[in-house]
């Protein structure tokens, strides 16, 4: 009889069978729409254009990640999204938006992230990490304590919360009653934050991250020092574009001083805060697109496009390509000036048809679904929070509907559904 091998996954700390190649991967990618086809970004290659975006679960001890983390994640890894990215995780204690918010200002925040990279690569995914900053955003309750869908509720000190210590560019509160009055940031106090940013991506690069996600979007730190709404600054980091995105750049820099070259490093912002109705300057998708020319040359790989968060009084004419339309935009201004920057769509993305056109380049056709001659992708990735969680397996699902064969986890080979089978 011909030796038979179980192959167990290289480098795992556990025995797990080889995933070869990993769930989510096209068996035939040459012939599949772009949503199937690899990606490689710096050294990290991406079997699939499905990643989870971010998703903040209120449920860390002391910023430590929990068996919770690990459950919620893995359900994302195994079901075959080429890209898990880990939520936005406070490089700062008085970063953290509620009291039970993921953190990475201390060594001991390592070994629990560790152990969910670690299952990530077993399955031949890719991980990464949000770092950010809440701003004047901090110290609030878990959005489940707040009644009637408000958010930001003060958590104050016998909630574990830090109101007296909530950090902005300016002492300018979100609303005066729910949410802490903010201290504006000295000098001091902006290096603190860098030094803080460098080394959570210090000890993400030690817990084996393939990437980093800044968080510069949803009205937390980087955003309210983008905003001349929540800017008021006389100093070099505000007034002007280019004082305004200071603490960004700086911000960049820091983690890119830390972290391989090899390391894609990501970013999200907010591409407008939804103000311009309101006949005051704010940050606009002109601004975003000015911001998004200088990124590459700062280091930045992938600008996911997310928007909005910063001021309670947006004003957002919602429907389902409102965010990725901007996402589009973008990419068209940044092409035009021949920028090669990769962009990642976002919001309202729960269908094969809308992930499949928003990352189809050219003319294609699938099981029903099809592009004209000359289509132009919106964007490289897809990234998705709520289709996830109703959905783990929505990339196998797709597949599925799009009729391209894709590797399932392999425990899970007999559930795969047959060809043309109705779902
Ligand atoms: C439960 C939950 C938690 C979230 N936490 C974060 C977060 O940590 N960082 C972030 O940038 N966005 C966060 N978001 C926003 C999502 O990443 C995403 O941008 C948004 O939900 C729109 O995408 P969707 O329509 O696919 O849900 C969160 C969304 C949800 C539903």
């Amino acid at each position: 009889m011909a030796s038979v091998e179980n192959k167990r996954a290289l480098g795992a700390p556990f025995y797990t069978p080889e995933q070869s190649p990993p769930a989510g991967t096209a068996i035939d990618p040459a012939t599949a729409p772009t949503l199937y086809q690899p990606l490689k970004i710096r050294d990290m290659t991406l079997q699939n254009r499905f990643a989870v975006s971010p998703m903040c679960q209120y449920s860390a001890d002391d910023g430590h990640h929990t068996d919770w983390h690990f459950s919620h994640l893995s359900q994302f890894i195994i079901h075959g999204a080429a890209l898990t990215i880990v939520e936005a995780t406070a490089v700062l204690a008085n970063g953290r938006i509620t009291p039970e918010d993921s953190g990475l200002w201390k060594d001991s925040q390592i070994a629990p992230l560790k152990r969910i990279v670690d299952f990530a690569h077993s399955q031949g995914q890719k991980i990464g990490i949000q770092l950010g900053h809440a701003g004047r955003k901090a110290s609030t309750l878990a959005p489940w304590l707040q009644s009637g869908g408000k958010h930001g509720i003060v958590a104050s000190k016998e909630h574990g919360g830090w109101s007296d210590n909530v950090w902005a560019p300016s002492a300018i509160p979100i609303a005066e009653d729910d949410y802490a009055m903010p201290k504006e940031m000295t000098t001091d106090d902006i290096k603190e934050l860098l030094q803080a940013f460098k080394d959570a991506a210090r000890r993400a690069v030690e817990a084996g991250f393939d990437t980093i996600e800044i968080h510069g979007a949803h009205g937390y730190l980087i955003t309210n020092f983008m905003s001349p709404i929540t800017n008021h600054r006389t100093d070099n980091y505000g007034g002007s574009f280019e004082n305004r995105t200071r603490l960004l750049f700086e911000t960049i820099a820091a983690v890119r001083e830390v972290i391989p070259a090899s390391m894609p490093l990501l970013l999200r912002i907010s591409a407008t805060e939804w103000m311009e109705y309101a006949d005051q300057p704010s940050w606009t998708l002109e601004e975003s697109i000015k911001l998004a020319k200088l990124l590459p040359a700062a280091g930045i790989d992938l600008l996911d496009v997310s928007s909005g968060g910063n001021n309670d009084a947006q004003k957002i004419k919602i429907h389902p390509y409102y965010q990725i339309d901007l996402a589009a935009k973008i990419r068209e201004e940044l092409k035009k000036d021949g920028i090669d920057l990769l962009l990642g769509a976002v919001g309202m993305i729960s269908n094969a048809e809308m992930a499949y056109s928003i990352v189809q380049e050219g003319k294609h056709e699938a099981n029903g679904f099809s592009t004209e001659e000359g289509h132009t992708s919106k964007a490289d990735i897809v990234l998705m929070a709520r289709q996830f969680l109703r959905e783990p397996e929505f990339p196998l699902r797709v597949a599925h509907q799009l009729g391209v064969e894709v590797k399932w986890p392999i425990q899970y080979h007999r559930a795969g559904w047959r060809k043309n089978q109705k779902i």
